[in-house]
């Protein structure tokens, strides 16, 4: 299989800084620790007055069902090693009946016998899976490439990514983004499938949401501030002073789900620093229908495989079910029904931006 261009290159380097540099935020976190919850922490609850055994963590995402409100955030694509990686992520998120994305199709666009470097269907064909192309390339490539791309993986949906830090310090950096919701627009209209927009790590604010919401997008993906930073990963790539500057820029995940939150009635996806079920719980609290994580699956990939995916995926979902029983939540509807009690920076903001009373 060959490996060819810039493109497939740069997923190399991605994958080997990710995994062997250290690439989270240094300062700013995802606010996760400013999220409490009323029933378990202010104080304890001793009867949670349910049966951990009966609790159901099913959930539906843009149609699919899940069996638990998990998946993995779109990661990578276009090379050798990255064909072994969503292999594994698939099998673990077949078995566990959970979701994923794949990389940006860009290096696929460019060259199609990269394919089945992103193909995932033949392990895992029940899963809900998303494409993924950068807000920045959809001026270069039509309509018609882009829906192959998707229709080429056999995905369900695309999800365009906001990568607007990672570009502006990357030394190759797609820095036009006049244009990004008229592109986001058109592939809505064009496609048959459901469009989703995602950030990488940066977050969304209430006014960049309103915006998107307005495209018509069937989902927001947050990807907010607190866990890997990919003006970081660049900063390992050249350019690292200017990176070194804009390490921590972005919203926190926290605010960026209480943002999206208000801006948009369509499903929210919690991610960017999710970290563990607990942090799962926490966003579904503060208004999200999905978590999603990129990191800490690559990181479990990369030690054990699919079985080592599988292992954390089963483990996060455990804890996600062990703090629903805690707070005495049956299912999500009910945990959604809780209200987060929130303190420090999370407070200040929310309170500054009137997203609680
Ligand atoms: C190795 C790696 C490659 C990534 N490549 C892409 C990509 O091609 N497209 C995309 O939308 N996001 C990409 N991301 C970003 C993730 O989807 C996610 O937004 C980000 O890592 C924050 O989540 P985390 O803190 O759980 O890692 C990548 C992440 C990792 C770790």
């Amino acid at each position: 299989m060959p490996e060819s261009g810039q493109t497939s290159r740069r997923k190399g380097e991605h994958l080997e800084i990710v995994l062997n540099k250290a690439v989270q935020f240094r300062e700013k976190t995802t606010g996760l620790e400013d999220v409490q919850f009323k029933e378990i922490e202010l104080p304890y609850n001793a009867l949670p007055g349910i049966d951990k055994k009966e609790i159901s963590l099913a959930a539906n995402f843009l149609g699919k069902k899940f069996n638990a409100p998990l998946m993995v955030s779109g990661m990578t694509g276009g090379i050798k090693e990255a064909q072994k990686v969503n292999l594994d992520i698939a099998k673990a998120c077949q078995e566990l009946g959970l979701g994923m994305g794949v990389g940006s199709q860009r290096a696929m666009i460019e060259h199609p016998e990269l394919t089945e470097t992103y193909y995932v269907r033949d392990v895992a064909p029940g899963i809900f899976l998303a494409g993924n192309i950068g807000v920045a390339q959809l001026a270069e490539y039509s309509v018609k490439e882009i829906r192959d791309a998707v229709d080429g993986i056999k995905a369900d949906a695309l999800a365009i990514h906001l990568n607007a830090a990672q570009e502006a310090v990357q030394k190759e950096g797609d820095t036009d983004f006049k244009n990004s919701l008229l592109y986001i627009k058109k592939v809505v209209r064009a496609l048959k499938k459901p469009v989703y927009v995602k950030e990488v790590g940066n977050g969304i604010t209430f006014e960049a949401a309103k915006k998107i919401a307005a495209t018509g997008v069937k989902a927001i993906d947050v990807q907010g501030a607190g866990g890997t930073t990919w003006v970081g990963v660049e900063a390992y790539r050249g350019n690292g002073e200017i990176a070194a500057t804009f390490w921590d820029v972005g919203i926190p995940t926290t605010v960026s789900v209480l943002e999206c939150r208000k801006a948009f009635k369509g499903p929210i996806i919690a991610s960017g620093g999710i970290r563990s079920g607990m942090d799962a719980a926490k966003c579904l609290m503060l208004g999200a229908d999905i978590c999603a994580m990129a990191y800490p699956v690559l990181q479990a990939q990369s030690k054990g495989g699919a079985e080592g995916v599988k292992k954390f995926l089963q483990k996060t979902s455990e804890e996600l079910r062990t703090a629903m029983f805690l707070v005495g939540a049956k299912n999500l509807k009910e945990l959604k029904k809780k209200k987060p009690v929130l303190k420090g920076k999370t407070l200040d903001w929310a309170r500054q931006r009137k997203l609680v009373k």
